[in-house]
């Protein structure tokens, strides 16, 4: 699939909303099948069964090393490191005592950076309690940013609460809108925009406030959301959403969730790329096959003289695998 898209016009809406099963918008019948499988979750939460199976899942986190290359003149970022966790779901299986763990060994990375990429709750968002030691424990000096996921807005747009704990909690909640951070004196613009199944993303402000050129990197929960990115000059655009299907028979997940097929890993759209996390935790079963749960540890470097971008020609929807390497 080549997407072929013109140049963004300024607040022109272009992802298209997604559409299925678990992916569209929450219909009444719909709302009733995720309570259903919210109440599921919390049953098998109290079965040591549940418990030992997220136990086992959890066991195979990888920490996955990255590199993507930057745009000519943005040598400067060279060597910055981004952890990036999304799909946490705390409440579905994952207590604070795992979330501890889990930032804990993110810190260990050293990362300069930390992105959180949504559906770091389940459905209530007293689940947000969960992460109070374990939030504590990340320092990485550039800061810690996030932005909505679906399940993050179960119960509607209005997430004041949610917000303000992570801001009080040091995370800056980058809902439609950016900051710049500097590095070794080169800026980069870092945004990111709500969710494309339950919010309203909104590209237009989150990169009001760029400047021309500006290395970009954009936090979007569903990867689809890379459609309208890339015809926005942003660099890197990270994603989840997907859990790389949670459950993969013979190689395909049942569960289709992006209209492109950003199921996971890299993609690429001109000079655009996506990467789409496994994400951490796991949904309705305490599984996951042949999806491990990954934190991708993304290290920008340098373009040299002359190179292309891996995978440059390579078609939207194909997966890169650009340094891509589980330990
Ligand atoms: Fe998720």
């Amino acid at each position: 699939m080549n997407l072929k898209l013109p140049p963004l016009v300024t607040g022109e809406r272009r992802a298209p909303l997604p559409v299925g099963v678990l992916t569209g918008r929450r219909r009444a019948m719909r709302r009733l099948f995720a309570y259903a499988t919210a109440a599921m979750n919390r049953v098998l939460d109290r079965l040591p069964v549940g418990r030992w199976l997220h136990r086992s899942v959890q066991r195979g986190l990888c920490f996955t090393p990255l590199e993507v290359q930057l745009r000519a003149g943005a040598e400067n970022l060279h060597g910055l490191r981004i952890a990036f966790l999304s799909d946490l779901h705390a409440g579905s299986f994952m207590d604070a005592r795992d979330l501890a763990a889990i930032c804990a060994r993110v810190q260990q990375e050293q990362p300069h950076l930390v992105l959180f990429g949504g559906d770091l709750i389940n459905t209530r968002e007293r689940e947000l309690l969960l992460y109070r030691d374990a939030l504590a424990l990340l320092q990485p000096p550039l800061g810690v940013f996030a932005v909505p996921g679906n399940h993050d807005l179960f119960w509607g747009p209005d997430i004041g609460l949610w917000t303000s704990f992570l801001q009080e909690h040091g995370v800056q909640v980058l809902r439609n809108r950016g900051v710049r951070l500097s590095w070794n004196g080169q800026g980069l613009w870092l945004c990111g925009v709500d969710d494309l199944t339950e919010g309203t993303p909104d590209l237009r402000q989150a990169l009001d406030g760029r400047r021309a050129g500006e290395p970009t990197i954009l936090l979007s929960h569903h990867p689809d959301f890379f459609f309208e990115a890339a015809a926005a000059d942003v660099d890197l655009t990270l994603s989840g959403h997907t859990h790389g299907g949670q459950i993969r028979l013979f190689g395909r997940a049942p569960l289709r969730h992006s209209q492109f097929g950003y199921e996971q890993g890299w993609f690429a759209e001109g000079e655009s790329r996506l990467y789409v996390g496994r994400g951490v935790g796991v949904t309705i079963l305490p599984l996951r096959i042949g999806a491990p749960p990954e934190v991708p540890i993304v290290t920008l470097v340098a373009r040299t003289a002359g190179a292309q971008q891996p995978g440059r020609a390579a078609a939207a929807a194909t997966p890169m695998g650009v340094g891509q390497r589980d330990r």
